[in-house]
C-alpha cells in the first residue's frame, strides 16, 4: 500500500439501501476513492443479531454488493468484500469483547431501540455488536470512518475500545475518527420527520429506496409530511421542509438560501415535485447499472472472492499481532 489514509465503512445488507443510507454514507465513498486507500463491507454477521431467513439474506447481500457497485464503489480501486467471508472480523471481536465493559454496551442506543423492537430476541451478538463493529474498523488500522449521525456513538465506543487496549498492551491501533457529512447526515422519516429515515419503519411512504422507480419516489415525495405555512424556508420547527431542503440541497448542490429564492411565492406542491424529480434522475443511473450487475452473480461472485482475499491478507497481518500482544503462544 502506499501512505495514503486508510477509509473503511460498511454497510448492512438489506438489499436496496434507503436514500438515508445514500445521503448520509454510500454516495460519499466513491469521491474518496481518489484520496485514500478505501475499504468496503457488507456486514452479513451484524445483519443475523435481528432474526432473518436465510435464503433472503443471501440474495440480500449479493443484492447489496452489487447496489455498492453500481454507486460507484470500483473493485479496482477499493476493496470491497462480505463481512463473513473474511475470518479475522470474527477473531478480533472476541479479543475486543474482552476488552468492552457491559456498561458501555449497556448506553448504546441503537441496542436500547432494537431492543425494544424484538422484545422475544435479545441475544447477545445484539448486545455485543459494537464489539465487532470496532473489530471491523480496528482489523485494517483505518484512520477515518464515514458514516452517518446514527454511527457515531458506536464509533465513539469503538476509539474507547482502541485505547483501552493501546493502554493495557502498548501503542498498537490507529484510534479511528468518525467522518460524517456536513449535510445529508441525519435524512428524516417522510411521515414523522422528527424520526430518522429506516428501513425498517413500517409505513412504505416514509422511506425512499434507491430502487424504487421514479412514479414510485414522486409519489412518495408528493405524500412526505410538512407544515400548514406554504413556505419554503429554512427554519426551526419545519421539520419536514427542512428535510426536504437538506435532500434537495445534497442532491443538487444549490444551498438553502438559493433554494428559497427558486421556490419564493411558489407551494409546497411545486418543491415536493421538483425535490422527487430530482432524486428520481440522481437516482436514475444507480438504477440501471444495479439491473446490469445483478444479472451477472458469477462476475459479482469473482469481485466478492477476490475483495476478500485482499481483505484477508491486509487484516490478518495486524490481527496475528494483536494475538501475539494478548499473549497467545505463536503459531510458528
Ligand atoms: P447501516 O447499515 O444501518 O447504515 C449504513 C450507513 O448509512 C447511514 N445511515 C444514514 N445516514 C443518514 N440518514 C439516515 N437516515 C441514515 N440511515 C443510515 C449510517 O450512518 C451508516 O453510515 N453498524 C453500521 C454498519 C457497520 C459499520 C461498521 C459502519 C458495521 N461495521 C464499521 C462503519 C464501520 C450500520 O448498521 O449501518
Amino acid at each position: 500500500m502506499n501512505d495514503k489514509k486508510l477509509i473503511f465503512s460498511g454497510i448492512q445488507p438489506t438489499g436496496t439501501f434507503t436514500l438515508g443510507n445514500y445521503l448520509g454514507a454510500v454516495r460519499n465513498w466513491g469521491p474518496l476513492q481518489d484520496e485514500y486507500n478505501c475499504i468496503y463491507c457488507v456486514v452479513d454477521m451484524h445483519a443475523i443479531t435481528v432474526r432473518q431467513d436465510p435464503a433472503k439474506l443471501r440474495r440480500n447481500t449479493l443484492d447489496s454488493y452489487a447496489l455498492l457497485m453500481a454507486c460507484g464503489i470500483d473493485v479496482e480501486k477499493s476493496i470491497l468484500f462480505i463481512q463473513s467471508h473474511v475470518k479475522t472480523h470474527a477473531e478480533l471481536n472476541w479479543i475486543l469483547c474482552c476488552n468492552t465493559q457491559f456498561g458501555e454496551l449497556s448506553r448504546m442506543t441503537q441496542f436500547k431501540d432494537k431492543s425494544k423492537r424484538h422484545p422475544d430476541d435479545i441475544n447477545a451478538g445484539l448486545f455485543t455488536y459494537p464489539s465487532l463493529m470496532a473489530a471491523d474498523i480496528l482489523a485494517y488500522n483505518a484512520d477515518l470512518v464515514p458514516v452517518g449521525a446514527d454511527q457515531k456513538q458506536h464509533l465513539e465506543l469503538a476509539r474507547n475500545i482502541a485505547q483501552r487496549f493501546n493502554q493495557r498492551y502498548g501503542d498498537f491501533f490507529t484510534v479511528p475518527e468518525p467522518y460524517i457529512p456536513e449535510k445529508g447526515a441525519r435524512i428524516m422519516s417522510l411521515q414523522e420527520p422528527a424520526k430518522k429515515m429506516s428501513k425498517s419503519d413500517d409505513n412504505p411512504n416514509a422511506v425512499i429506496l434507491i430502487l424504487d422507480d421514479k412514479d414510485t419516489i414522486i409519489r412518495k415525495f408528493k405524500r412526505a409530511v410538512t407544515d400548514s405555512e406554504a413556505e419554503v424556508v429554512y427554519r426551526d420547527g419545519k421539520d419536514g421542509i427542512n428535510n426536504l431542503m437538506t435532500i434537495y440541497s445534497t442532491i443538487t448542490g444549490k444551498d438553502y438560501a438559493a433554494i428559497e429564492s427558486e421556490f419564493a411565492g411558489k407551494g409546497y406542491g411545486d418543491f415536493k415535485l421538483a425535490v422527487g424529480e430530482a432524486v428520481a434522475d440522481h437516482l436514475e443511473p444507480v438504477r440501471t447499472e444495479f439491473a446490469r450487475l445483478s444479472q451477472d452473480k458469477s462476475y459479482l461472485k469473482e469481485c466478492c472472492a477476490a475483495g476478500a482475499e485482499k481483505a484477508l491478507r491486509y487484516s490478518q497481518r495486524i490481527v496475528s499481532k494483536v494475538y501475539h500482544k494478548v499473549g497467545f503462544v505463536d503459531k510458528g
